[in-house]
C-alpha cells in the first residue's frame, strides 16, 4: 500500500486533522484536493492546540512535504497568516517543503461579498456558510471567471481577468446597494499577494506523479466530510467542493490507480455546523452535554456544532461511496459523559423502513430515527492506548459498530493528544501493509 485517501463520513470536524498528524509519519508528501480555509483541523503540538485551515495537517512533521492541489479555493491572505501562525509556534515552513498547484483557485475580495448578498437573499433558508467566500469562488470557477493562482504571476493577464470580472459584479454590487469595488487596487493588493506566493507555485499534478514514480508515498487529506460534498451530501446543504473520493484525481491531476486504500474518520457522535437536515439531532440536555464535553464549537468560525447520536445509516452510505477500507473512530471518550449510548442503525419514513440514506433534504427533515441502546461502558477510554484495556461494554459497541457499517474500526483515537490511540495493528495492516509499523 502506497497512497492513502483519509477523508471524513460525516458532516466534518470527525477529528481529520489529529488523525492524519498521526499517520503522518508512514507517508513522505500530504495532499489536499479540495475545499479552502472553511477547514478548522485541529491538531496539538507538545500541548500546544494549532487550527490548520488551509496548510495539510501534516505540516507539523518538518520532514513531510505538504500540498495544495489546484482542487482547492485559495485565499493568499489567509495562507500567509497560517504559515506566521506557525512561525510563532515554532513550525518553519518554506517553500521547499509546500507547494500550491499553478491550477489553484484564488479567492478574490469580491467572494465573501457575494456570499453575503446570496446567504442574506436566502433569508430563512440560509446555507450557514462560513463567509470565507469558499462557494462563488467554486462558483467562478464552474462559469470560468476564475482567477488561478498561475495568473497571479502575470500582470497583463490578471488585470483583464479582474477587470472582466468586476464589470458583472459591480452591477450585482450596486444593485444591493455596495459601493463598486476598484480595479486597480485589488490589482495592486494580489500581484504583490502574487510575488510572495511565487515561490510555493508548482506543477501539483506534475511533481505528485514523479515523486510517486520515485517510490514515495502520498496521505491525501479530505477536508470537510461526505455528506457536505456537493454531489453526494445533503444538497443544498453542503459546502461547493468535492469532498469524496473522487475528488483526489480531479483536484490533483492524478489517476485513480493511484490511490490504494481508503481510510474514513467517524466521530462516535454526530455533528453538524450551519443549516440542513439532520435526522438524529439531539435539541436537548443530552445534546448540550455531548457539546460541552466534545468542546463542539467551530475550529473555523467558534459557531456552537450541533450534536447527536451516531448514524449509522449516513455513515454506511459515507463508507460505500467512497469505498472506505478502515474507520478511524472518534472521540468514544466524550460519551463517557452519559448514562446511556445510542446508535441509529435505519430510519421510519412514511410507514416504511429506510436502511439506505436518501439525499433529499424533505426526506431527511422527516425520517423518525431507530436507535439501538447501549449502556455506557464501566472502564474510562479517555486517553487509552491499549485495546486489551478496553472493557466488556465497550467492545459490544464496537462491535455493533462495525456489523452496521460493515467495515472494520482499525484506529480508536481516545483523546486530543497524538499519542491518545488505540491501534488495532492487524487491521491497520490489512490497509496500510509494511507501513502500520511505523506508526505509534
Ligand atoms: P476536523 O475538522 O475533522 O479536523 O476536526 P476538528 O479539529 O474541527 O474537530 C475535532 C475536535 O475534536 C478537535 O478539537 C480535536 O482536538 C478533538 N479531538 C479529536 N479526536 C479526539 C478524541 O478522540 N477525543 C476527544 N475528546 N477529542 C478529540
Ligand atoms: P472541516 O474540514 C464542518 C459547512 C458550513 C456550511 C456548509 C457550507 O473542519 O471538517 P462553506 O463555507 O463551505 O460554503 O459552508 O459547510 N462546513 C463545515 N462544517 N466542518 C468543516 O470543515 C466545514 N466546512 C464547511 O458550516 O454548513
Ligand atoms: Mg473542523
Amino acid at each position: 500500500m502506497a497512497n492513502l485517501l483519509v477523508l471524513g463520513t460525516q458532516w466534518g470536524d470527525e477529528g481529520k486533522g489529529k488523525v492524519v498528524d498521526f499517520l503522518a509519519p508512514a507517508f513522505e508528501i500530504i495532499a489536499r484536493y479540495q475545499g479552502g480555509h472553511n477547514a478548522g483541523h485541529t491538531v496539538y503540538l507538545q500541548g500546544k492546540k494549532i487550527v490548520l485551515h488551509l496548510i495539510p495537517s501534516g505540516i507539523l512533521h518538518p520532514d513531510k512535504v505538504c500540498i495544495i492541489g489546484n482542487g482547492l479555493v485559495v485565499s493568499p491572505q489567509a495562507f500567509f497568516k497560517e504559515l506566521e501562525d506557525l512561525k510563532a509556534l515554532g513550525v518553519e515552513v518554506g517553500p521547499e517543503r509546500l507547494l500550491v498547484s499553478r491550477a489553484a483557485q484564488v479567492i478574490m475580495p469580491y467572494h465573501p461579498l457575494l456570499e453575503k448578498i446570496a446567504e442574506t437573499s436566502r433569508g430563512q433558508k440560509m446555507i450557514g456558510t462560513t463567509c470565507r467566500g469558499i462557494g462563488p469562488c467554486y462558483e467562478d470557477k464552474a462559469a470560468r471567471w476564475g482567477i488561478r493562482v498561475a495568473d497571479l504571476l502575470e500582470p497583463d493577464v490578471l488585470r483583464e481577468k479582474i477587470v472582466d470580472s468586476l464589470a458583472l459584479k459591480n452591477r450585482i454590487f450596486e444593485a444591493f446597494g455596495y459601493p463598486p469595488l476598484a480595479a486597480e487596487s485589488i490589482l495592486a493588493e494580489y500581484l504583490s499577494l502574487g510575488e510572495r506566493l511565487a515561490p510555493y507555485v508548482a506543477d501539483v499534478s506534475l511533481f505528485l506523479s514523479e515523486q510517486i514514480r520515485a517510490g514515495k508515498s502520498v496521505l491525501f487529506e479530505g477536508a470537510q466530510g461526505a455528506l457536505l460534498d456537493l454531489d453526494h451530501g445533503t444538497y443544498p446543504f453542503v459546502t461547493s467542493s468535492s469532498c469524496t473520493a473522487g475528488g483526489v484525481c480531479t483536484g490533483l491531476g492524478l489517476s485513480p490507480r493511484e490511490v490504494n486504500g481508503v481510510l474514513g474518520i467517524t466521530k462516535a457522535y454526530t455533528t453538524r455546523v450551519g443549516s440542513g437536515p439532520f435526522p438524529t439531532e439531539l435539541k436537548d440536555e443530552v445534546g448540550a452535554r455531548i457539546a460541552r464535553k466534545g468542546d463542539e464549537f467551530g475550529a473555523t468560525t467558534g459557531r456552537p456544532r450541533r450534536c447527536g447520536w451516531f448514524d449509522a445509516v449516513a455513515v454506511r452510505y459515507a463508507c460505500r461511496i467512497n469505498g472506505v477500507d478502515l474507520i478511524a473512530l472518534t472521540k468514544p471518550d466524550v460519551l463517557e459523559e452519559l448514562t446511556e449510548v445510542k446508535a441509529c442503525y435505519a430510519y421510519r419514513y412514511k410507514r416504511t423502513v429506510l436502511k439506505d440514506f436518501p439525499s433529499e433534504p424533505w426526506i431527511l427533515e422527516k425520517v423518525e430515527p431507530q436507535y439501538r441502546s447501549f449502556p455506557v461502558w464501566t472502564r474510562s477510554i479517555h486517553r487509552a492506548r491499549d485495546f486489551s484495556g478496553l472493557s466488556a461494554g465497550f467492545l459490544d459497541y464496537l462491535k455493533w459498530l462495525e456489523d452496521n457499517l460493515e467495515t472494520r474500526v482499525g484506529l480508536i483515537s481516545t483523546g486530543v493528544d497524538r499519542e491518545d490511540i488505540i491501534c488495532r495493528r492487524d487491521e491497520l495492516e490489512k490497509v496500510l501493509g509494511e507501513k502500520a509499523r511505523l506508526l505509534g
